[in-house]
């Protein structure tokens, strides 16, 4: 390359990327990452590679919890290293003549915050921009629907008549969530953190009965407010958030329900290293009978085609309705997740280079 015009090689690519360089304490943002550049060029991607040009980047709660100093499902995200995410780009050079993927194809790929990637062609999966919106790979047809679909299904066993409580309602695995427990013929309630995240999920898609937490901000106002809206009791508890939500709903748990884990978002910034301890309730599941579950979206990977064939018509004939929080920039990545922590998207988060 020459030192004069670097960049004015067709096959050369000024890459940025957010590295990940220092440990947050409390909430994550923009002093947690430095913006750093390199260039990629075509001649670097080898035989069985294919080099991406990143556009839509999923922003994810589980960035955080890999950010806490213990080890969760796996060992702490090592500094000094490109935030990783999933990513909806483009095919720019492909090295393999006998891969169904070509240049200008629609790909998801775990390639992370970075504009441009050399990644493997076989961990690449192929997009369909005609069939539905790309950015659906990220949310309602992507790694939140996989837990919201089998974390809801395999753990909470829905049946028709029951009811079911889903905190985190308004993001993108509740949303989805919600809807599906709607399908299999329970009574939902949602609860999340404005009005109008609240109205949107009764008004425009049927839950039942919704709840603004932060009009009951403690577990003895919430279960009042729970004890409201669901006399009958609570069969199943889908639970996003933890904290005193949680400790609400377990005074309400019938016999033999089931409370899903999927995520404890109120802890991750900081709670994690340092726990909040809530009222100790396992007393509660031996009088009920009720089980506990921890789901884990990445159990359920190789069962993503399943899960296609069933919600891709659903989201295609309007059954799922969906929202998208896009965040036009590659500068406003970091800024894009600490928003998550504070409530400020709806539906599914984005970040639009
Ligand atoms: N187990 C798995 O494999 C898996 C996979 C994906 C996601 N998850 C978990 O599922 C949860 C939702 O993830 P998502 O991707 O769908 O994110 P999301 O719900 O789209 O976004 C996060 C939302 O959490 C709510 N929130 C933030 N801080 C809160 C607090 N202190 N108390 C109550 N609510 C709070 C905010 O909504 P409000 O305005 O309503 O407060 C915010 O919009 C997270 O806990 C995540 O870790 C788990």
């Amino acid at each position: 390359m020459s030192k004069k015009s670097p960049f004015k090689k067709v096959n050369e690519f000024r890459n940025k990327q957010w590295v990940y360089t220092k440990r947050p304490e409390k909430l994550v943002d923009q002093r947690h990452y430095t913006l750093e550049e390199n260039v990629i060029s075509i001649s670097d991607v080898k035989l069985g590679k294919a080099l991406l040009k990143s556009v839509y980047f999923s922003i994810d709660p589980y960035m955080r919890i890999q950010q806490s100093k213990h080890n969760t499902w796996e060992e702490p995200y090592p500094l000094n290293t490109v935030q990783g995410g999933a990513v909806v780009a483009q095919i720019v050079a492909i090295n393999d003549n006998s891969s169904s993927l070509k240049k200008g194809d629609w790909v998801l790929s775990y390639t992370g915050w970075q504009e441009y990637a050399i990644t493997e062609i076989s961990s690449l999966r192929l997009l369909d921009p005609i069939d539905v919106s790309v950015t659906t790979a990220l949310g309602v047809l992507g790694m939140p629907a996989r837990i919201a679909y089998f974390g809801l299904l395999e753990a909470g066993l829905p049946k028709k008549g029951e009811t079911i409580v889903v905190s985190g309602a308004s993001g993108a695995v509740g949303q989805i969530v919600v809807q599906i427990a709607k399908i299999k013929g329970c009574k939902v309630i949602g609860i999340a953190g404005s009005d109008e995240k609240t109205k949107f999920l009764k008004k425009t898609i049927g839950v039942d009965e919704v709840i603004n937490y932060k009009n009951h901000s403690s577990a003895k106002e919430m279960s009042q407010e729970l004890k409201r809206v669901s006399p009958e009791g609570i069969d199943i508890y889908y639970d996003n958030v933890g904290g005193y939500i949680t400790d609400a709903v377990f005074e309400h748990i019938n016999i033999n329900a089931r409370i899903v884990i999927c995520g404890q978002i109120s802890q991750y910034s900081g709670g994690l290293d340092t726990p909040e301890m809530g009222p100790r309730f396992l007393h509660k599941i031996l009088y009920k009978r009720a089980t506990i579950t921890g789901v884990l979206a990445r159990d359920y990977n190789n069962r993503m085609e399943e899960l296609l064939l069933e919600m891709t018509p659903w989201v295609q004939n309007g059954l799922i309705q969906y929202q998208e929080t896009i965040i036009q920039g590659f500068e406003k990545l970091p800024e894009a997740l600490n928003m998550l922590f504070l409530g400020k998207n709806k539906g599914k988060l984005i970040v639009k280079i």
